[in-house]
């Protein structure tokens, strides 16, 4: 159990706006009288944010709403006050050029909201993609007491007698159609069956990758991020969140102070056991850099190479969310790794990782294997090093065909998207399936924003000669919910010059998973000549949060935060109250 000692009323950090006997407090408290407020809601209470991500146009958080309710019941069954707020709502299938984009700016809006509001601790409800890596990072930054309420996935998708996943079948069927397989008729009927509910994806895509690996560095309670968005199971833990909040901010139990490197070492554990995003990398080493620790890449191969794949999940299995939790959930699987885990990191609710996971059991070892008879030995996802990737790359090797072990194949070269969109179904793109698709101009500024372009559309030609995958490679990222042979994140990206723009048609580009390597097969002083020659693009957009953007962002093996939100060491100073 938490062992901070309790504050006394008068140290809550609302007091400062509420207790004090002077003009400036008269306003604060009028104020909130204006709003139906008396002493009775604020007087020796703690007042929580409830920061909420709901929007008309993110599907995954229709539903928050209700459960910012099932929060603030909580939170006033405590003896606490709290207080709705909205923020940012990224919306992963809305918004362009991508969320990831935005996440940052999520990210400053939470910490500048949590900073300047008379508020005490805070809930953030999100669960699409960057809203919680967002949310997280903003949280750090503030630095006060928070616990995170994942959104939950969405019901099963289901087509005829065929159960679909988000994503994952919209790729896979999106393939069958080009390659003359499905018919306009049946397309429509996945279309209509392929997201049935509220809540985010409910594949391991991003979204669940996010919330689990959430989970594991103790930010929300124990199996909260398995639980369907649909089941009432979710507004009693909605509820428990918001109780416990309370008793947190009496407690001083903040995140910004308990989590250390060690929890973020059991995040990677579950992002490699459960097959996840790869997209989790960056988003994790982001949250690592808000809480002052470094995660190098290198982290994350150390840790894949001796964690067992065990949860059988789409898009590297063969089952969805809902089959996960009634398997027993993440709970359910970290017990079984016990071994590769730092048990004794704390957790939101005053108890350490290994406490809470010590009863979980397993009801279904199709859907989460046991040790003895895991998927894999390894993780799903490998660390690249070579000269075509200085900084690192990244490929999740669990949800590509085997042949792509090691293999060398010619580079046909695409300078941008709107390049790939024009000639990748040309009939005389001389392209053949040991081909490397090169994608340029996707990266963290390149993009702008590193959009989910990695998992490029095979040529129309090799599908309908029967090819389901081939190599391709970018500075981009893929969906969570993707598969394939796709190397991504390779940094530094073209648009800064990074080895990636240097690639030509017809070069040579090798690839070996157990090496963990990827090369460009030209010498030295080719590659050498040719950095000599190139030259950065000029910005066609240079304003607004996009020139911030522009000017700050890091790489994909730095997190692609912004430079000045990094932890410095020094606290920002509470802002003044008068
Ligand atoms: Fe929201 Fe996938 S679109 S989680």
């Amino acid at each position: 159990m938490s062992t901070h000692p309790r504050l006394s009323p008068e140290e809550l950090r609302s007091y400062r706006w509420f207790g004090p006997n002077d003009l400036r407090s008269f306003g604060h408290r009028s104020r909130a009288r204006q709003m139906g407020l008396g002493p009775e809601d604020w007087k020796g209470k703690p007042i929580i944010a409830i920061l909420n991500t709901w929007s008309e146009i993110n599907p995954c958080h229709l539903h928050f709403k209700v459960l910012a309710e099932n929060v603030k019941k909580g939170v006033l069954q405590a003896g606490g006050m709290p207080i709705e707020i909205p923020v940012i709502s990224l919306s992963e299938n809305f918004m362009k050029p991508t969320t990831m984009l935005y996440r940052n700016l999520l990210a400053m809006e939470t910490e500048e909201v949590l900073r300047c509001h008379p508020v005490d601790g805070a809930v953030l409800l999100g669960a699409c993609d960057k809203t919680t890596p967002a949310l997280i990072m903003g949280a750090l930054s503030a630095a006060l007491p928070f616990i995170f309420v994942p959104g939950g996935p969405m019901q099963k998708g289901q087509w005829r007698d065929q159960t679909l996943g988000s994503g994952s079948d919209a790729w896979k069927y999106w393939a069958e159609k080009r390659a003359g397989n499905l018919t306009e008729e049946e397309w429509c009927e996945i279309e209509e069956g392929i997201a049935r509910s509220h809540g985010h994806c409910m594949t391991m895509g991003t979204a669940s990758t996010l919330t689990a690996i959430t989970e594991t560095l103790g930010l929300t309670l124990t199996g909260a991020s398995s639980i369907p968005a649909s089941d009432a199971r979710h507004w009693r833990m909605a509820a428990s969140s918001g109780r416990q909040i309370v008793e947190n901010v009496w407690n001083n139990l903040n995140p910004c102070k308990f989590l250390n490197l060690d929890a973020f070492h059991n995040a990677i554990v579950t992002e490699m056991a459960v097959g996840g995003s790869t997209n989790a990398i960056v988003h994790l080493i982001a949250m690592a850099g808000r809480a002052g620790l470094k995660l190098p890449l290198k982290d994350f191969d150390v840790i894949s190479r001796k964690t067992p794949r065990l949860a059988n999940l789409r898009p590297a299995g063969e089952f969805l969310m809902e089959d996960f939790y009634f398997a027993g959930g993440l709970p359910a699987l970290l017990n079984q790794l016990r071994d590769l885990l730092h048990g004794e990191c704390l957790t939101v609710n005053g108890k350490t990782l290994g406490e809470n996971i010590s009863d979980a059991k397993i009801h279904n070892t199709n859907v989460i294997r046991t040790r003895d008879n895991a998927l894999s030995e390894e993780g799903g996802t490998a660390v690249l090093h070579g000269n075509l990737c200085p900084n690192g790359a990244v490929i999740k090797h669990s949800a590509m065909e085997s042949r792509f072990q090691k293999h060398t194949g010619p580079a046909i070269v695409f300078k941008d998207y709107d390049d790939l969109a024009a000639r990748l179904d040309d009939p005389d793109l001389p392209v053949t399936a040991d081909s490397i698709l090169v994608l340029q101009k996707a990266g963290p500024v390149g993009g702008p924003g590193m959009p989910e372009w990695g998992m490029m559309p095979l040529p129309k030609k090799l599908l309908e000669a029967g090819v389901r995958d081939m190599i391709r490679l970018s500075d981009s990222r893929m969906s969570g919910t993707s598969y394939g042979a796709c190397i991504l994140h390779v940094a530094p990206e073209s648009a800064v010059g990074g080895p990636i723009a240097f690639v030509r048609d017809g070069d040579l580009i090798s690839l070996d998973i157990a090496m963990r390597t990827l090369t460009l097969e030209i010498t030295d002083d080719e590659m050498a000549k040719r950095r000599s020659e190139w030259k950065a693009e000029a910005r066609k957009i240079d304003r607004g949060y996009l020139h911030l953007y522009l000017n700050e962002v890091t790489q994909a093996d730095e997190g692609c935060d912004l430079r000045f939100l990094h932890y410095t060491g020094t606290p920002t100073p509470e802002p003044s109250i008068h």
